[in-house]
């Protein structure tokens, strides 16, 4: 797939934006097309400050002039601007694909408004294909799975594997920004998401998970000639 609805999304998004603005930056490839056209409206005069939500993302906005703050420096942000692995019509959204989820969602809870770009693909009428990323402590992580495991199977999800994110070629566990591990769920359908997010935040070990239930007001959904807008 070329790589124009993401980049169609993120163009509409632009449309949220406005003069004094400060903006939640996603992380992802789709949100990374967002914070390159926001750098080039700053270049062209546009006056917003923009909140990172990793250092990934953090480091392109340095790069394309996009001026940042600390999350420690703001109570608010106007608009979070950020990619979905899975959206489903309830706007409820699987995140943390690329492993930010942590940052990803206090950024989103502390905004006025969510816009969640994406290309139409990651549109569905059930969350639970994509594996649900789990952020976890590295103390105890094989005794956090077997309860994530557990909390599967409870909340009635047709798959119950858990398995620990590794990457490189030495299968080494991925380090969060967080300096966390990251666990992945295939429930493969996810027939309860409050059910199953409420009983994840009971285990102890769960830093977040990726179930974003509630945040989200506005979903564009990118296509190869341009962008669909939902809102709430
Ligand atoms: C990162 C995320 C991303 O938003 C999600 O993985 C989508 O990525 P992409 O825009 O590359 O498809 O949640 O933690």
């Amino acid at each position: 797939m070329s790589d124009d609805p993401k980049y169609n999304a993120a163009r509409a998004a632009l449309d949220f934006i406005a003069d004094g603005m400060i903006v939640g930056l996603g992380t992802g490839s789709t949100s990374a097309h967002f914070v390159r056209l926001l750098g080039e409206r700053v270049k062209q005069g546009l006056k917003v400050k923009g909140v990172p939500t990793s250092e990934a993302t953090r480091n392109l906005a340095e790069q394309v002039g996009v001026p940042l703050l600390e999350i420690s420096q703001i109570t608010s942000i106007d608009v979070d601007v950020d990619g979905a692995d899975e959206v489903d019509p309830a706007f409820r959204l699987i995140k943390g694909g690329g492993g930010a989820l942590l940052r990803e969602k206090i950024v989103a809870a502390a905004s006025k408004r969510m816009v969640v770009i994406a290309d139409t693909s990651k549109w569905v009428e059930t969350l639970g294909a994509f594996p649900l990323p789990i952020e976890v402590t590295r103390f105890g992580f094989a005794l956090t799975a077997q309860r994530i495991h557990a909390a599967l199977r409870e909340t009635g999800c047709v798959g119950d594997e858990v398995v620990l994110r590794v990457a490189g070629k030495a299968n080494e566990p991925v380090i969060t920004d967080g300096g966390n591990y990251i666990i992945d769920a295939h429930a493969k359908s996810i027939r309860d998401p409050d059910a199953l997010g409420a009983a994840l935040s009971r285990i102890a070990g769960v830093v977040e998970h990726g179930l974003f239930l509630g945040l989200a007001q506005t979903v564009i959904l990118g296509n190869a000639s341009g962008a669909e807008v939902k809102s709430l």
